[in-house]
């Protein structure tokens, strides 16, 4: 059974394949397509380091909430990540909610993506949260199932004026 666990380590061979998987395909979260594999093959601390830095008790930088990173494992394979945000800003309540999340390429169409939505809504109600708010693009397809396998009740369609695509807000009820 696959598991959320902090980012860490041991995941590391799978994790910089997965990386390399998502730039080929240019398909992944933007920090994905960027991060550079060589760097983080020759010393992975800074990455792991990246990813926590929003972790409570951490002091953030203006605009920014306590969030944490998960990654979804079976063994030593790294499968994908989610970004559980503690709280929303104003930003947040437009675009991104509290949840964001990827499958690695190689991983997809297999219920992981619904998985791991469900398994960060288990951490959400570990947190004390109450309802979350999840943001896509209309024409996200996957997201749009992932959210609505796990009881995404559509708040509407939105067009902003920083973002290029209409979106989808959903909130669950935890
Ligand atoms: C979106 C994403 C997480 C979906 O992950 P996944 O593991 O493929 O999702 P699942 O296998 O759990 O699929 C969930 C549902 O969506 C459907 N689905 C998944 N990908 C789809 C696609 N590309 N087109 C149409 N439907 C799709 C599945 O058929 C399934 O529906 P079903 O239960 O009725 O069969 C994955 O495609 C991804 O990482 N994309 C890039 C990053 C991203 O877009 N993240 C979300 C940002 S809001």
């Amino acid at each position: 059974m696959p598991s959320l666990v902090p980012p860490s380590e041991r995941y590391k061979a799978s994790f910089l394949d997965a990386v390399r998987e998502a730039q080929a395909s240019g398909s992944g979260l933007g920090d994905t397509l960027t991060w550079n594999v060589a760097e983080a093959e020759a010393d992975f601390g800074p990455l792991l380091a990246a990813l926590r830095r929003f972790e409570p008790p951490a002091e953030l930088p203006q605009g920014y909430v306590h969030s944490e990173y998960r990654w979804l494992v079976e063994g030593d394979t790294y499968l994908g990540r989610v970004s559980l945000r503690h709280t929303l800003n104003d930003r947040l309540r437009q675009f991104g909610g509290h949840i964001g999340y990827e499958i690695r390429p190689s991983a997809r169409r297999q219920g992981y993506g619904t998985q791991i939505l469900a398994l960060a809504l288990g951490r959400a109600r570990d947190l004390g949260l109450t309802r979350v708010l999840l943001t896509c693009d209309v024409d996200n397809l996957g997201s749009r199932g992932v959210i609505e396998a796990n009881g995404g009740e559509l708040e509407g369609e939105f067009r902003l004026d920083f973002y290029e695509k209409p979106i989808r807000r959903y909130w669950i009820t935890l």
